[in-house]
């Protein structure tokens, strides 16, 4: 039987915390600022846009503590049940500052300073898991989702070349065996029960115990990363007194990436799943980049995504084009489904009083199959799409035999072009000419709405254009002509 533990548990300055009877709506941030009073953490947005409240999340990964960056605000504290805690005021040791602190001074990386902590943290993480030879590119990668409105990122970028570029040498590695042994113990596989049955915070630790606890309470919340449900509490004032947290649950966040398929567990993270997804293709990598920010991929899931069934999600329609399965649980039965049966209606799924998504299963494209998507956004990063166009097409010589195209922001909910794939069976690559019936085709599969991210009439040609641009890239095999960036011809080449 599995033992249930009434408190969560975190490590803080290598020692461990241990907290109960908060409301399961209290976030990291409320926690720092109200209860600690530790102010250095900011709150500018309070929805995961600005990073002005991110801090670092230590958590034991492949052996060794990997420090990831969270936006606090929209980050629930029994989330940290089992992580370190990192905020702003920890950097400086024996009165010093730590080095990407002394970066930001020493390039004048602040004026006002309100980003500045927050700044300062995804430094820190950069600082201990960035890639080396550090790129600019992976600098402003890591500093997508932090708004510094006085500055200007020179400076800042300068600040973060400088700091972070060599091996990490401060007071965390220093202490990183003794955090590596706290982290660990605080791994007890127990679930977690903070409140009582009509007001709770749960982190069940095994599917079977995720199973029941849901079937008992199907009005309960689940929360995987919530990215999404934050902005419910913060911006909805959203009174949600049952949370049932999945980052727990062991083995619900596997990645298992072999020769034919993917699996995906739905709370592996966008960060964690990135590089499984880059590997089944470029397109695939570069929306993983631009999927929100760091912060959001290092706490947001690929379950989440699918589960909330948002029209302009971005992970839908890439996987429905690419032929996902999704996998159900509810008590002790499992289903499997076509994903693209899961959207029913605008914010209606195929989903069961009690029932959660448990794993995504991914095939991977074969040698003759072509796939392209493209995000369609006002913002490069850290921004919704208004049109998100996802197309596999299998080929028979220079023909496209048949076609699988999906999009997100065209309609209530991430649909298949089913005839514009009806369309496009049969036509040669080399006849642009005969392309002309599916172009049109999108416009009877689609009747985008109208809203504050794009207009229809923006959409449906937008959409249009990005089934030509799919057509011209697998006809040349080239991207020169049709990207800024990303241009899988440059990538290819790099490989
Ligand atoms: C600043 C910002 C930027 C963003 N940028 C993007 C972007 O570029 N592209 C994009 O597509 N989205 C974006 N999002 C939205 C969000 O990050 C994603 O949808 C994310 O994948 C949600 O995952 P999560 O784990 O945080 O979900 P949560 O917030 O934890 O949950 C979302 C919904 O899914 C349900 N749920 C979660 N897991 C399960 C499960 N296993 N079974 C059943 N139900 C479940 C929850 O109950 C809830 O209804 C952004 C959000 C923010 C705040
Ligand atoms: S306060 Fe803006 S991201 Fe949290
Ligand atoms: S220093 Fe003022 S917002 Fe960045």
């Amino acid at each position: 039987m599995i033992v249930t533990r009434e408190a969560i548990r975190f490590w803080r300055h290598g020692r461990v915390v241990e907290a109960a009877g908060f409301h399961p709506r209290t976030t990291l941030l409320d926690y720092l600022r109200l209860q600690e009073r530790k102010l250095g953490t900011k709150e500018g947005c309070a929805e995961g846009d600005c990073g002005a409240c991110t801090v670092a999340l230590g958590r034991v990964r492949g052996g060794r503590v990997q420090y990831e960056p969270v936006n606090a605000c929209i980050l629930l504290l029994g989330q940290v049940d089992g992580a370190e805690v990192v905020a702003v005021e920890d950097l400086v040791a024996d009165g010093d500052f730590h080095p990407v602190q002394a970066a930001m001074v020493s390039h004048h990386g602040s004026q006002c300073g309100f980003c500045t902590p927050g700044i300062v943290m995804s430094l820190f993480t950069l600082y201990h898991e960035g890639e080396r030879p550090l790129t600019r590119e992976a600098v402003n990668d890591v500093l997508a989702g932090n708004l510094c409105r006085c500055t200007g990122y020179r400076p800042i970028v300068d600040a973060a070349l400088d700091a972070c570029g060599g091996d990490p040498d401060d007071s965390f590695t220093q202490s990183s065996e003794r955090t590596l042994e706290g982290l660990t113990s605080l791994a007890d596989g127990q679930d977690v029960f903070v409140g009582g049955t009509d007001g709770f915070f749960a982190a069940p630790a095994t599917e079977d115990s995720l199973a029941a606890l849901y079937a008992q309470h199907p009005d309960a919340t689940l929360v995987a990363g919530c990215t999404d449900v934050g902005l419910w509490i913060t911006k909805g004032m959203a009174e949600l007194e049952k949370i049932v947290w999945l980052g727990r649950v062991a083995g619900l966040d596997i990645i298992d990436d072999g020769t034919d398929a993917l699996v995906i567990g739905a709370t592996a993270t966008h960060a964690q799943a990135y590089a499984s997804l880059a590997r089944i293709d470029a397109d695939l990598g570069e929306l993983m980049r631009r999927f929100g920010s760091a912060q959001v991929r290092a706490s947001g899931t690929v379950g989440g995504n699918i589960a909330n069934g948002s029209p302009i999600g971005d992970l839908a329609p890439a996987l429905i084009a690419l032929g996902a399965e999704l996998e159900l649980r509810r008590g002790e039965s499992i289903r499997t489904i076509p994903l693209e049966n899961f959207f029913i209606a605008y914010r209606r799924q195929d989903r069961l009083p009690g029932e959660y998504v448990r794993r995504i299963v991914l095939p991977k494209p074969k040698a003759h199959e072509v796939f392209r998507a493209y995000k369609v956004s006002k913002r490069f990063d850290e921004d919704i799409s208004a049109v998100m166009g996802a197309f596999r097409l299998t080929l028979d010589g220079r023909r496209v035999a048949s076609a699988r195209i999906a999009f997100g922001g065209m309609a209530g909910i991430p649909k298949k072009a089913s005839e514009t794939e009806q369309a496009l069976a049969g036509i040669s690559l080399d006849e642009a000419s005969s392309w002309g019936e599916a172009l049109a085709a999108i416009g009877r599969d689609y009747q985008p709405l109208d809203d504050l991210r794009a207009s229809s009439a923006y959409r449906a040609t937008v959409a249009r254009n990005l089934l030509f641009k799919a057509l011209s890239e697998t006809a040349s095999g080239q991207t020169h002509a049709t990207r800024i960036v990303g241009r899988r011809d440059a990538l290819e080449a790099a490989e």
